[in-house]
């Protein structure tokens, strides 16, 4: 093809483009969009908004813009244009009109590793199905009869093996917690057996490429972390093919109560869809309680105050069940634990293991006059309004007592509280309200228990949780402990 040729070939694609690009323009200046830059061409502002950052603060990126912009800005972030809100009311705006002018939109990569039938990236009747499933399993009838009692065996499996004046890492411990419940609870896999804990070392290798740049290339956690997504659905494929042939057997017993067990018999899911179910629970329910875990050891230990006054709420509990020969937590115990609650939330709010969400526009929505083009992707900042000053009084201070005049609901009697805990989202809202938020409160609470009642703590070397975004800690968070079991602590407390 002759020079000339060419450029008639290539003329109308060039123009239609140019017409489009104009077209997308003009569009734009019909919007009133909020204030803020694009950055540079394709990369847009996504390194400056991912660069890591201590997880109690909001980071530089965030403050910046907010100085600058104000809380609702836009910008260019995972490659599109997007409107970034730190603003309470429109983050659950937001999230109370999923479905209807917003929609779950996670990137590309995340649906490429946690699968297509992954209820993160689900949306409409399948993702409504899905979650009838999981709200099902994870119900409240569910926790007071199955899963208080697994949760309280699985602590105490973890804090048992704590040896006096060792260092470990506070963080694996409570991930080895939240992994062997949920473990156990999915699929009947006892801790501390071979395929559990194969099956563990794969889902780090996993973890990590969630985490990490999408780069499906050689050697990078990636590419590592899809090739053990084959292997742990392999694992959980085969499991299932067990499970079927002693239903069909007539072998009835105790496993079947578990998610594997009752997707098997109440659901008409396909194979695919079930293992990505499995595998997107083990996932949810497992970072996100284990690093909540970990922010509560490291918020109370720079917190004796709140230690001492957990103590004394746990032994009351403790001694009433000494009193009434019980051995095992129950409901009315759990119900006891009113300044634990107060912990949970506070730890929730400073430490913020979800700190945004993913969101498109489904429509073209004007929110405080400024508009929000659709199709635009949309990311409401929980984090950011948990830690703004102008709701929460001195916001990067651990101090549980600021839940103390809540009611039983959350909903606040005290008036610089009542706008607080209106915009308190840890787990998210709306029809995506996290179906797991009730378990992992419980897991908190029952972990906190058995820990104050039993150990002193303190952190070995300097660490503290960064967001990058996903919150971890760096050093893993290391701890020493010292043995400390309650009833040494009530004959001092009695004498
Ligand atoms: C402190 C711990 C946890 C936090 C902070 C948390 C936070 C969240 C948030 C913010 C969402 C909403 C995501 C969105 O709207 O895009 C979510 C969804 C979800 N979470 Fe959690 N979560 C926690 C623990 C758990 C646990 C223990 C489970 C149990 C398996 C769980 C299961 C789920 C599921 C299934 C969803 C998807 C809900 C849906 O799309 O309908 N989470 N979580």
């Amino acid at each position: 093809m002759s020079h000339s040729e060419l450029v008639v070939f290539l003329l109308p694609s060039i123009l239609s483009l140019l017409l489009l690009v104009i077209l997308m323009q003009r569009k734009q200046t019909r919007f009133n969009l909020p204030p803020g830059s694009t950055g540079w061409p394709f990369l847009g502002e996504t390194f400056g908004y991912l660069k890591p950052y201590s997880a109690t603060s909001i980071g530089e990126f965030m403050e910046q813009h907010i100085s600058r912009y104000g809380k609702i800005y836009k910008s260019n972030l995972f490659g599109e244009p997007t409107i970034v809100s730190a603003d309470a009311g429109l983050n659950r705006f937001i999230l109370q009109n999923e479905g209807r002018l917003f929609e779950c939109s996670y990137p590309k990569s995340i649906g490429g590793i946690l699968g297509k039938w992954s209820m993160l990236v689900l949306v409409g009747d399948m993702h409504r199905d899905m979650r009838i499933i999981s709200l099902n399993f994870l119900s409240h009838a569910r926790l007071r009869t199955h899963l208080l009692k697994e949760v309280e065996n699985q602590t105490l499996l973890v804090l048992s093996s704590w040896k006096e004046n060792c260092t470990f890492s506070a963080q694996d411990e409570a991930k080895k917690f939240t992994f062997n419940l949920m473990a156990k609870h999915i699929m009947s896999l006892d801790p501390g057996k071979p395929e559990t804990e194969q099956l563990k070392k794969e889902y780090v290798t996993f973890m990590k490429g969630v985490v990490s740049a999408p780069l499906n290339l050689p050697g990078t956690p990636y590419r590592k972390a899809l090739k053990s997504r084959s292997i742990i659905l392999k694992f959980i494929e085969q499991k299932m093919e067990e499970r079927i042939a002693k239903m069909k057997g007539g072998v009835e017993n105790l496993e079947d109560d578990d998610l594997l067990g009752w997707v098997l018999k109440h659901s008409n899911l396909s194979t695919e869809q079930i293992l990505d179910l499995i595998l997107s629970l083990l996932f949810a329910g497992h970072e996100t309680s284990s690093v909540s875990i970990a922010l509560a050891i490291y918020f109370l230990q720079a917190c004796p105050r709140s230690i001492q006054q957990l103590k004394e709420e746990h032994v009351q509990i403790s001694r009433a069940k000494k009193l009434s020969g019980e051995t095992e937590l129950n409901w009315d115990d759990y119900r006891k634990m009113e300044f634990t609650q107060c912990v949970i939330s506070e730890t929730l709010r400073l430490g913020n293991v979800v700190r945004f969400l993913h969101r498109k526009a489904l429509k073209d929505v004007r929110y405080k006059g400024y508009d929000i083009p659709r199709g635009w992707k949309v990311l409401p900042v929980i984090s950011a309004v948990h830690l703004d000053s102008t709701l929460f009084d001195q916001p990067q201070h651990f101090n549980p007592w600021r839940w103390q005049c809540s009611n039983a609901r959350g909903a606040s009697t005290s008036s610089s509280a009542a706008t607080s805990s209106n915009y308190f989202m840890p787990f998210g809202g709306g029809p995506r309200l996290c179906a797991g938020s009730e378990l992992a409160k419980l897991e908190m609470a029952v972990f906190i228990h058995h820990l104050v009642l039993n150990f002193h703590w303190e952190l070995v070397d300097s660490d503290q949780a960064f967001a990058f975004p996903f919150v971890d800690f760096p050093k893993g968070l290391p701890i020493r402990v010292k043995h400390q079991p309650h009833d040494s602590y009530i004959e001092n407390d009695s004498s």
